[in-house]
């Protein structure tokens, strides 16, 4: 690559060639030819240095730090997204600046069907150049490029000069939606090659390029989701000096003589404005010093434009002939010479070969960037290229794509060319923005039931709060509010060895559990349910957990004792006494036969008849919410709530025993298990409940029953994110409108993708891998979207607990007649430990609907076991003192 040189020519060693002002004259003729074309040649070394400069001049501009002249702008363009192939629609495109001194006007109509083209209407009118320099009444510019220098517009938005310009006009009615740079056409124009096109490159009069940035790299956006297209603008690179060592002679006089010197720099080493100038400058160089036409210039060749790009561009191409290079010389008022001809070839080839590889390196920092920002071990993308150097010169586009390989190998990258010379992408721009748009109101339209207000979650802590007052009384109420029999938290005074099953969450436990002086330790064991068990005969189940509850013994050694056993069983059931629970009906994946009704503890102990062997001493029955508040009661008195955030939920409290009916005493306390995931089966949910809630409730094993715990728990918000998923992928909203299979799926989308998917610490790339993993081909659109679909349903669940609980504590500090109620609730369960905002929402709630509550939230480190064990552990210190 070092050698890269212009063709046909031996190329010297690569001495850098500096800026000089005045050429030295050398009297050998082809030395003084060799040393104007060296001058234009760019080693790899060199190539490699203008890559990580620009690359760095990028990072910077990203990071919002301003250098002073420092070279690339990187512009972001607020077109956040790329074409899905569904847009239609009718557009009009002007595109100015795009083809030189002309304004062409576009109609565009888009289908909305793939493959399906309809070709654009156009018609090109020129801009005299009275217009061009004059004052400028025809997005914010920031400074004109390219032979255009219009007064009163730098600094101004350009959208509104065009709508005050229509508006002058009358008659009109159009609409302006979008002002967008050339580039950003050309990339949104094109159809995806290998990988999707992400970067537009234009190499016409001037030179820029954009890509799709991910918007939380972009310092100057307050935004840190999605994706926005960045316009490098890199004409301006070097403006600083950083192109010192590839300037010759030649572009420093052409830039002396140009609209804007000292600016765009770059630009004017690779734009098609430019390339027939320097031709010019050199011929012109060489002619002066007696090495070309005899000596002899022409007025022609000495006047500023008289060679254009369409003349290198034939000049340069081999295939064209000599004929042709003579006729275009002579047209310049030039008599060429064979050896003449064969020299000017030569350097149109060395500028154009320049050009490419400039390009070329300044590409591959945009793809290197590209590939390093997202990770990836092979970048595979589309470049769309538009402009006429590409047309017109094929050899531009070779050398760029050898010169790319050679600066980014790792990056796996197709060329494809603008159709329509970017018009269409520039409709397609403003069919992306109108798609989005209308995308963006279904997608509210469809979540905005799932936003509660905070009228409406008081008004559920109210109705909860009159629920739990029917329900204590003994009236219709979708609230149970069973007692527990557990009148007391721990004292500390308890000790003892105890056995404690949990039955109910995620897992299956049996443990031991030693209360002592220093503490509780605690052993455990793991044991599946298999679903065909939880599921099956309800002596089927009991036998399996006997089965476990032995090999436990035998691992432990505790074979042939008989400890006193606490039995954590998180379904609702009407307690008779601590060891007594008749359960009213199973809840969660839970439908073994033939136990609804029945005394569990008497299901248990039947269990034990028939595996003869073991003996065991159940002392009490114990629910996952109570279970909670007494293992965090034994660390912090104030513990008077047990709340349960998991497969199910459920919350437990103490409650004066005076408002308890059915329960013998007035004094003391007594816990009460809520069972509010049954709260609104009275129908009295039905104002919130949206379609998605009844789909996922008619699909359940227990329709129309746990209708709260259904809007709230881990076993159901996958199935609601599902339900509206589908749903919005039946509007066109999602993944292009492709139903897959996979989303038909039940249960496919796992609530803990919830917890995953709404993570702070993982990027939007990592939420595009659960789906895809899912089998969803999606945009990064899509992704967005389904993160807002997630976050709109977590938010609605935590407020709704957040009301319950609410709920809870205003009563408890009303029942005590306190002013303000300092109080905790112990808590436990996947989604709420798991969800990275649940807690933090629940605990909002909770502050706002219950100001007088001081809470706190204390997480349950060892599961209800251990709560159950301790309330064993009070009930036999209970015993004994009773004995005494
Ligand atoms: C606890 C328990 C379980 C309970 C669970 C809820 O700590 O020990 O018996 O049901 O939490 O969580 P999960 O997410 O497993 O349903
Ligand atoms: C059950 C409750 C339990 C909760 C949390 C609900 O389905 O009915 O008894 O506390 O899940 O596990």
């Amino acid at each position: 690559m070092d050698s890269i040189g212009p063709v046909g020519l031996q190329q010297g060693e690569g001495a850098p060639c500096y800026p000089q002002e005045s050429l030295p004259c050398p009297s050998d003729s082809s030395e003084l030819v060799q040393e104007c074309l060296r001058q234009f040649k760019v080693t790899g070394a060199q190539l490699r240095q203008i890559q990580a400069s620009l690359l760095s001049s990028m990072e910077q501009a990203l990071g919002g730090q301003v250098s002073p002249a420092s070279a690339v702008r990187m512009l972001p363009t607020y077109v956040g997204s790329t074409p899905h192939g569904t847009e239609q629609g009718d557009f009009l495109v002007l595109e100015l600046g795009a083809t030189g001194a002309s304004l062409r006007i576009l109609w565009v109509t888009l289908t909305g069907t793939e493959g399906h083209r309809m070709e654009p209407r156009s018609q090109e009118f020129v801009i005299p150049q009275e217009v061009m320099l004059g004052p400028g009444q025809q997005s914010t510019l920031i400074s004109w490029t390219k032979g255009f220098r219009c007064s009163g517009v730098e600094g101004q938005d350009v959208v509104q000069l065009l709508r005050d310009a229509i508006q002058r006009q009358g008659a009109y009615s159009i609409d302006v939606v979008a002002v967008v740079n050339d580039t950003v056409g050309t990339m949104m124009g094109c159809e995806p090659g290998v990988g999707p096109c992400e970067v537009g490159l234009v190499v016409d009069t001037g030179t820029n390029a954009c890509y799709m940035e991910e918007a939380r790299h972009v310092a100057v956006l307050d935004e840190d989701r999605g994706r926005v297209c960045v316009s490098v603008e890199w004409g301006s690179f070097g403006d600083d000096g950083a192109l010192g060592p590839v300037l010759t002679t030649f572009d420093c006089a052409l830039d002396r003589e140009s609209l804007n010197p000292g600016a765009q720099r770059f630009e004017k080493m690779i734009g098609g404005l430019y390339l027939g100038e320097l031709v010019r400058l050199v011929l012109a160089h060489l002619a002066q010093c007696g090495v070309l036409f005899g000596g002899c210039t022409s007025p022609a060749l000495l006047s500023r434009g008289s060679i254009l790009l369409e003349h290198v561009a034939e000049m340069e191409d081999p295939s064209a002939g000599a004929a042709r290079v003579h006729t275009i010389l002579q047209d310049l008022g030039l008599s060429p010479g064979a050896s003449d001809v064969e020299l000017v070839q030569h350097v149109c080839a060395a500028v154009c070969m320049r050009a490419a590889q400039l390009c070329a390196a300044a590409l591959a920092a945009v793809l290197s960037h590209l590939q390093h920002s997202r990770e990836q071990q092979t970048l595979q993308i589309t470049v769309a290229t538009g402009g006429r150097v590409f047309e017109r010169q094929p050899r531009f586009l070779s050398i760029l794509q050898e010169t790319v390989m050679f600066l980014a190998p790792e990056c796996d990258v197709s060329f494809i060319p603008s159709l329509d010379g970017g018009g269409r992408g520039v409709a397609m721009v403003t069919a992306v923005a109108a798609r989005l748009a209308a995308h963006r109101r279904l997608l509210e339209e469809t979540l905005a039931p799932f936003r509660l207000n905070r009228e409406q979650l008081a008004a559920v802590q109210a109705q909860m709060r009159e629920a739990m007052t029917k329900g204590l009384r003994g009236e219709a109420s979708s609230l149970r509010m069973l007692p527990t029999y557990v009148r007391a938290t721990p004292d500390g005074s308890e000790r003892g060895d105890f056995l404690a099953l949990d039955l109910g969450g995620t897992n299956f436990r049996v443990l031991l559990v030693r209360v002592a002086t220093g503490g509780v330790q605690i052993t455990n064991q793991v044991y599946s349910i298999p679903e065909c068990v939880a599921q099956g005969s309800g002596q089927q189940l009991f036998d399996h957990i006997v089965d476990c509850i032995v090999d436990f013994q035998q691992k432990q050694g505790l074979s042939g004792q008989s400890l006193p056993l606490g039995f954590t069983f998180s379904f609702p059931c009407r307690q008779l006494g601590l060891d007594q629970g008749i359960l009213l009906n199973w809840t969660k994946g839970f439908n073994a036969s033939d136990c609804e009704g029945q005394d569990v503890v008497c299901l248990l102990r039947e269990a034990i008849g028939r595996r003869k062997a073991v003996e065991l001493n159940v002392v009490a029955i114990v629910n996952d919410t109570v279970g909670t508040m007494m293992s965090c009661g034994y660390e912090d008195p104030h513990c008077e709530v047990g709340l349960i955030v998991g497969t199910g939920t459920n919350a437990c409290y103490m409650e004066e025993l005076r408002n308890v009916a059915g329960v013998a005493g007035d004094s003391g306390h007594m816990c009460i298990n809520m069972e509010w995931g049954a709260f609104g089966d009275d129908g009295s949910l039905g104002v919130l409940s949206t379609c998605f809630d009844a789909r996922v409730d008619q699909a359940s094993i227990n329709p129309g029953k746990q209708r709260f715990e259904k809007m709230i728990s881990g076993m159901y918000l996958g199935e609601i994110v599902r339900h509206i998923l589908l749903h919005l992928t039946s509007l066109g909203v999602l993944f292009r409108g492709q139903q897959t299979q996979c989303l038909q799926t039940r249960d496919i989308f796992k609530t803990k993708f919830l917890s995953e998917i709404e993570s702070d610490s993982l990027a939007l790339r990592q939420v595009r891998a659960i789906l895809e993993d899912l089998g969803l081909p999606l945009t990064s659109d899509d992704a967005l979207m389904v993160l807002e679909v997630c976050q709109a349903v977590s938010q609605r669940a935590a407020q709704l607990c957040g009301a319950g609980v609410a709920a809870v504590v205003e009563k408890i500090r009303e029942n005590r007649g306190l002013e303000e109620l300092t109080v905790s609730v112990g808590v436990d369960g996947t989604l709420y430990k798991l969800h990275p905002h649940f807690s933090s929402l629940v605990a909002a709630t909770v502050r706002e609907l219950a100001p007088r509550c001081v809470v706190t939230f204390l997480q349950s480190e060892d599961g209800s076991g251990k709560g159950a064990a301790l309330v064993t552990a009070v009930a036999c210190r209970l015993a004994q003192t009773a004995c005494v």
